[in-house]
């Protein structure tokens, strides 16, 4: 059943993926129009539905409001608008009209034109397992303004309510997940910070408000872009929502013309009838089918020096790191921020990318042999897109930094914004780095980009607009390309934390610098708001040092230890400062974790407790035969007696063993009744208990 059909006679598409159908139809204007999206259904059935759809008029109204497949603006429709176009003359309706479809495998393009101009749109389905992606194309032979293009407008089916889930944030503190009920009106989104932003991430789950974890629909819609980005929710008085989102914002426009098309970036939509987390497992599948570069590959456990550090880089002190992170087998080693030009603080060397001499006399080669010498691979830390106004950067090249002729240079953690839609910049860039990696056998980078746009102009260019999405455009060209060229090196995306977490960026890197908060407390909720979307196997999570340096808080070294190994830990704190005692633990969860990395990095998860109090937070990974908990409880209160923790994806007719106690519980027992987790007393205490399904 599952592919696509169109249906000649009633000129109807039918695409079916591995958890639903999606259906639209061509009005008698030649409009698109949404039909259908939610639990699998036949051609037939559709056809039978489409003749059931009532539409919707009262004379102020457009029949089809809230139904456009990509809301054009124009005409009778007065629906939060995802297409707006401004011809040479000033027209600004749109009028479709349908010239044919072509499908290929899973993908279905649609093209259309303008009745009157020579303005040309296909809208693209590409059905991904359990996703759906959808982008648009605008071509035309003649000058247009695109004051918006969304890459697809999602119409939902009319419940009795409806609810958001989305994620906030800030620095140190992202993706903290919310859940509201969806106000009536336009509900916006978005970042203007030219990045992904800390501040929100660009997807949106829907349900009635009545699903749970483990039931009922849920509608995700997420988008695949690393700048500036707006998704709006629109609820009318008629009981009908749409999601309509893309890249740009609000007075920044597109112009499409002769040899200057425009495609969006991808829209992916996803329905399950199984409730947040399943609608979380077809995400996770989705970005490790049909994402992520190198899915199978399972990621090394890394050292980074930042925490240890900061800017007082040397080689020797790299060295006496490196030397103690092989101890604890770690797999790759990060030199971060602070071995290149003048940089010895935030104030200078941005964009000087040459070793810093003073620091390492003979060049990053000898760290890098040494560090292979120890068994690991060689990580460097890099900013591409940044310049301090005190470099040598700066001062021969002061125009190629984002800016306005009469407008201050607003710094932000002291640096600006290299201006990447400039192809000499972006040249540049590439020439550097590819030298780098090339020189000095690095094996992974670690990209960063520490401060969002402000005064976006690009003086002496005509469209200086354009910059706000070629400037993303360039940095994926030059990610793609150092990919090529160098088919061994691995990326971390990270701007300043999780500030670029996005299907984007994880299409071009291997996982995502989370949080620069590793408070394992708020890690755990930073984790669970993450996880929503994106997989373990990608969100890269560290151990550092008590205190924690953003929250000052102190926290057990296991604790900290089976938060980090939730996902792929890393070692970030100055382990040669740390304990006899504290190393050797260290040393056995490593190797614990270097056993369960194929369960966490490719297994399915299931939340079983949220983090929302101090009480126990439980989540587990399936794969396969093996099954891993993570239990955590923070504070234990009035000696409550521990509860059996019910555990989900077990199968019921098997026996699982936990080789590290000896003993076997029947899987239908661990799904009903539960596991019992001997959780040590007092607060935070936490347990990782590995399950093996017997034959
Ligand atoms: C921000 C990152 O998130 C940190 O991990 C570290 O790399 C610093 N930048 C270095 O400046």
């Amino acid at each position: 059943m599952a592919g696509i059909s169109f249906l000649d006679e009633h000129r109807i598409w039918v695409l079916t993926g591995d958890s639903g159908t999606y259906a639209l139809r061509l009005g008698e204007d030649d409009a698109p129009i949404h039909l259908y999206w939610g639990p699998a259904l036949s051609d037939a059935d559709v056809v039978e539905l489409a003749g059931k759809t009532l539409p919707w008029w009262d004379g102020f109204n457009d029949p089809d409001e809230g139904l456009g497949e990509l809301a054009a603006d124009g005409g009778t429709r007065y629906w939060t608008p995802a297409l707006q176009v401004r011809f040479a003359d000033g027209t600004r309706a749109l009028e479709w009209r349908y010239e044919d479809h072509k499908i290929t495998g899973g993908h279905l393009r649609i093209r259309f034109a303008d009745r009157h101009y020579p303005l040309r749109i296909t809208l693209h389905y590409r059905l991904r397992g359990a996703v759906l992606e959808r982008w648009t194309e605008l071509s035309a032979d003649v000058d247009v303004e695109v004051v918006r293009a969304d890459s697809a407008t999602w119409a939902l089916p009319v419940f009795e309510d409806y609810r958001l889930s989305h994620v906030t944030g800030r620095w140190a503190a992202e993706t903290q997940l919310r859940r509201t009920p969806a106000p009536h009106g336009e509900t916006v989104f978005a970042s203007r910070r030219g990045i992904t932003s800390h501040h929100a991430n660009p997807w949106v789950m829907v349900d009635d408000g009545t699903a749970t974890e483990r039931h009922g629909e849920v509608y995700g819609v997420a988008l695949a872009w690393s700048g500036s980005w707006r998704l709006t929710t629109t609820r009318s008085s008629t009981g009908r929502l749409t999601v309509s989102g893309g890249f740009g914002q609000d007075g920044v426009v597109h112009r499409v013309g002769p040899g200057t098309p425009l495609t969006t970036p991808v829209s992916a939509g996803l329905y399950t009838g199984g409730g947040f987390g399943a609608a979380s497992r077809a995400w996770h599948t989705y970005v490790r089918a049909h994402v992520l570069p190198h899915p199978e590959e399972l990621r090394p456990v890394l050292y980074n020096s930042w925490e240890a550090t900061g800017f007082d880089v040397t080689e020797g002190g790299q060295r006496a790191l490196a030397e103690r992170a092989a101890a604890l087998r770690a797999e790759l080693f990060v030199l971060d921020d602070g071995w290149f030009g003048a940089r010895t603080g935030d104030h200078a060397g941005l964009g000087d990318w040459h070793v810093n001499r003073e620091r390492f006399p003979d060049g990053l080669k000898p760290l890098a042999g040494a560090v292979h010498g120890l068994g690991m691979r060689f990580g460097l830390w890099v900013e591409p897109e940044m310049v301090n106004p005190d470099s040598d950067l700066y001062r021969t090249h002061p125009d190629w930094v984002l800016h306005h002729p009469h407008r201050r240079r607003s710094q932000l953690r002291r640096q600006l914004v290299l201006n990447f839609a400039r192809p000499d910049v972006a040249a540049w860039a590439h020439d550097w780095l590819d030298r780098l990696v090339g020189e000095h056998g690095i094996d992974f980078l670690k990209w960063d980009m520490n401060r969002p746009f402000s005064e976006a102009g690009w003086p002496g260019e005509d469209d200086q607009d354009r910059l706000w999405v070629e400037h993303t455009r360039a940095v994926y060209a030059l990610l793609d390309r150092l990919r090529a060229d160098h088919p061994g090196l691995r990326i971390e995306a990270c701007a300043g934390g999780g500030g670029r977490i996005d299907l984007g960026v994880l299409a071009r890197t291997d996982q995502v610098w989370t949080s620069d908060n590793t408070d394992a407390l708020d890690r755990l909720r930073i984790q669970h708001g993450y996880g929503q979307l994106y997989p373990a196997g990608a969100m890269a999570a560290w151990v550092t040092d008590n205190p924690n340096f953003v929250t000052a808080r102190s926290v057990p070294l296991r604790f900290r230890f089976h938060v980090a190994m939730a996902g792929v830990l890393g070692l970030g704190g100055d382990i040669v400062r740390w304990s006899a005692e504290d190393l050797a633990l260290a040393h056995e969860l490593v190797a614990l974790y270097k056993d369960i990395r194929p369960v966490v990095q490719h297994g399915a998860l299931y939340r079983l407790r949220p983090p929302v109090d101090d009480g126990l937070v439980a989540f587990q990974y399936v794969h396969g035969d093996r099954v891993v908990v993570f239990a955590f409880r923070q504070a234990a209160h009035f000696n409550a007696p521990e509860r059996p923790l019910r555990l989900e994806g077990v199968d019921s007719a098997h026996r699982y063993l936990d080789p590290d106690s000896g003993h076997t519980h029947r899987g239908a027992v661990l799904l009903a009744h539960g596991l019992p987790l001997g959780l040590p007393t007092g607060d935070f205490s936490s347990a990782v208990v590995q399950l093996q399904q017997k034959i």
